[in-house]
């Protein structure tokens, strides 16, 4: 499909402290969950071996996610060691903020570029019913506030719409954040993963977010800032910032997807709908060299064919709300359980 690759997310880590049901339902990620073990994880000098190695086939961007990243301990020093590869011009994290007040400035100097981060209401009931957890509302707020300050710029907030849960803050969100420096994302919630429960009619389509917020502020399409942008962006026409909509639902983009993710124990996946990734660890410690590992991640580049969410889209017509999405979303259910894909807080997003 001649893509090519650009972007690499990394997953540092697969635990969270937050358990949002849409990514870890607490009835899946209980007390017995079996995390990734420490001795699994790869290390930061073998994560950076890695980005050496494919910033050499076209990589110029790097994105650190999790669960949430902010966990892994130290991740100053994988950032620095990150920013210290030639041909890597952008190294950004998502983090779900809770933890970034205290670091955002230990980040920034050791060389982080940007932070995005997970935020999906701002009024304490419903953060939580979409977080379940209580509480740490006001520290992910300053921790946008700290990001920002440390020149993290332009903090992005990620928004995930649930239908039915926050889509009535959609609103609120957006007066509260422009004129501001952040720039908000409104995600469509996506069928990722095994444990969601993923129903089509829970997808709030891109399309009427955009109505919603133009209904108050009239906006303008603006162009992608870079290539391979997942985000379609729109200006508010009155100068009043920007906004941006993720509508893998409603309107896939596989045509661009530049986008490779390593996994926290090494695992590279071309899709973040795969079922299953190409281990790289065992060659990592299995003595393989610079030039080998480099052709695998080669082989593995050039032999993909993955369009998830087009093929979604090709299966059932996208249209939330619309009559037979039941039968739809069940067989969809079903052809997922028996698929076995991958978890969100494994890939990281
Ligand atoms: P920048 O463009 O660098 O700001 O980052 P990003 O938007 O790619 O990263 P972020 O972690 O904020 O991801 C935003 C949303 O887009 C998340 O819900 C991701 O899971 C989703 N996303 C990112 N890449 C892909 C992709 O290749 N396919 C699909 N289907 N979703 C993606
Ligand atoms: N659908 C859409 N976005 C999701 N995220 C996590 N799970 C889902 C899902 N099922 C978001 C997180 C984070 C980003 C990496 O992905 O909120 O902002
Ligand atoms: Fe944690 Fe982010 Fe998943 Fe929520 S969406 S459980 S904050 S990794
Ligand atoms: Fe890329 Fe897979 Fe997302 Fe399509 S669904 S854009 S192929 S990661």
């Amino acid at each position: 499909m001649g893509r090519p690759l650009r972007d690499l997310r990394i997953s540092v880590t697969d635990r969270c402290n937050l358990r949002c049901p849409y990514c870890m339902p607490r009835e899946v990620f209980g007390a017995d969950y079996q995390f990734i073990d420490r001795s699994e994880l790869l290390t930061f000098e073998e994560i950076t071996r890695v980005a050496r190695i494919i910033s050499a086939q076209g990589v110029r961007k790097i994105r650190l996610t999790g669960g949430e990243p902010l966990l892994r301990a130290g991740l100053e020093r994988l950032v620095e060691m990150l920013a210290g590869i030639d041909g890597i011009d952008d190294i950004a994290l998502t983090t779900n903020g809770t933890a970034l007040a205290p670091l955002a400035s230990s980040l920034a100097d050791a060389g982080l570029d940007r932070v995005t981060v997970s935020l999906d209401a701002l009024e304490e009931e419903v953060f939580r019913s979409m977080s379940d957890t209580r509480g740490p509302l006001a520290r992910v707020l300053e921790g946008i506030d700290a990001a920002r300050e440390a020149g993290l710029a332009p903090v992005k907030i990620n928004m995930v719409v649930r239908r039915g849960v926050n889509d009535h803050c959609v609103v609120s969100m957006a007066e509260h954040f422009r004129g501001r420096a952040e720039v908000l994302r409104f995600i469509e919630y996506m069928d990722v993963g095994e444990s969601n429960g993923w129903r089509l009619e829970q997808v709030v389509p891109a399309g009427e977010i955009l109505a919603a917020i133009e209904q108050r502020w009239p906006l303008e399409a603006l162009a992608a800032s870079h290539e391979g942008e997942v985000a379609s962006r729109w200006a508010y026409c009155d100068g009043l910032g920007e906004i941006g909509v993720i509508h893998s639902v409603t309107q896939p983009f596989c045509q661009g997807c530049v986008r490779a993710r390593l996994s926290a124990e090494g695992r590279l996946y071309t899709c973040l709908f795969a079922r299953r990734g190409h281990d790289l660890r065992a060659l990592l410690r299995g003595g393989g060299n610079d030039s080998q590992i480099a052709s695998r991640i080669n082989q593995i580049w050039t032999a993909r064919a993955d369009r998830y969410s087009e093929l979604r889209s090709l299966r059932q017509p996208p249209e939330a709300g619309d009559p037979g999405v039941d039968g739809a979303a069940a067989s969809a259910q079903a052809a997922r359980q028996a698929a076995g894909r991958v978890e969100m807080s494994y890939i990281g997003g």
